[in-house]
């Protein structure tokens, strides 16, 4: 059972209620952001809705769980080594919520319709509510821990392909050109190769979830943060797949290179990004 703070509104209606909300808001933005900034890279991108949305979800889950810990993305200085120290700060916590407020943002500045709210409950370290939105489909993806996934209160299942030839693999083109894009361009190429085809919508918490629901086979990127996987990757799990990191650890909220799967063809795409980066990622 989950150990949820007993009297309280569940975290799960929690999470729903707030990503819908902040989703909501976000849509009605598209096309209307007042400020655009970069952050560690030109292509690293900022925009005062991505900083309006996270407020509005931190004092929205304060208001039930005022004793609870919040890890959000806009929250923290941006690079890896800040995300990383704010990630083991907070992970001391019993509860640590791990919020990104939009996941795409590039594709929400451009109006490109593919971009979520991603928000996941941490319990001691590990993931125990999973909830991604996408307010331009109006999907809904919920997990919880030993309950399944769910899209609009269907299951989702991973999908069924047992070779790399027959899967389409999302990537990411990661906005790091110094160690992430080189990294995951060695992968791309290798899986280009060796997949029916690729997929780089540029959110990585919705590949996730489309993994989860068998929309794509596997999704691989390196780079991330906590919060663009934390919740998809509870979803995978719920629904049979696999997530690891790229040397195939089981995932843990430090993963920061990914490599998710419906499960059958986990170890065949690891051998094939793991042979494309023979030197190994750090
Ligand atoms: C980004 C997206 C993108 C991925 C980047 C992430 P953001 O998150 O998930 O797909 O390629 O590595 O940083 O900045 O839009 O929240
Ligand atoms: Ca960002
Ligand atoms: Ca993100
Ligand atoms: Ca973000």
């Amino acid at each position: 059972k989950i150990p949820y703070v007993v009297g309280s509104k569940s975290p799960t209606a929690v999470a729903i209620n707030s990503a819908s909300k902040a989703g909501e808001w976000i849509k009605s933005k598209l096309g209307m952001h007042q400020e655009l900034n970069t952050k560690v890279s030109p292509q690293d991108l900022v925009t005062d809705v991505d900083k309006g949305a996270e407020m509005m979800i931190r004092k929205l889950i304060l208001t039930h769980f005022p004793n609870h810990d919040i890890l959000g993305e806009e929250g923290v200085a941006p690079g890896a080594t800040a995300s990383a120290a704010a990630l083991s700060k907070a992970s001391q916590s019993e509860y640590l919520w791990i919020v990104d407020p939009i996941d795409g943002t590039t594709n929400f500045v451009h109006g490109f319709p593919f971009f979520c709210v991603s928000i996941a409950l941490a319990y001691r370290g590990e993931v125990i509510v999973g909830v991604i939105y996408d307010p331009i489909k109006d999907e809904m993806f919920v997990a919880e821990k030993g309950k399944g996934v769910y899209i609009h209160g269907n299951r989702g299942e991973v999908s069924k392909e047992a070779n790399l030839s027959d899967s389409v693999i999302g990537v990411g083109f990661n906005p790091d050109r110094e160690f992430g894009l080189p990294t995951n361009m060695k992968g791309i190429n290798a899986l280009a190769n060796t997949t029916r085809s690729l997929r780089a919508g540029g959110s990585a918490a919705l590949h996730l979830a489309y993994v989860a629901i068998g929309r794509l086979s596997g999704y691989y990127e390196v780079g991330l943060n906590a919060w663009d996987i934390a919740a998809g990757a509870l979803m995978v799990a719920e629904s049979g797949g696999i997530v690891t990191d790229t040397t195939g650890k089981p995932y843990d909220i430090g993963v920061r290179h990914v490599v998710a799967s419906n499960g059958k063809i986990h170890a065949e795409l690891l051998e094939t990004i793991k042979a494309a980066n023979a030197t190994g990622i750090a």
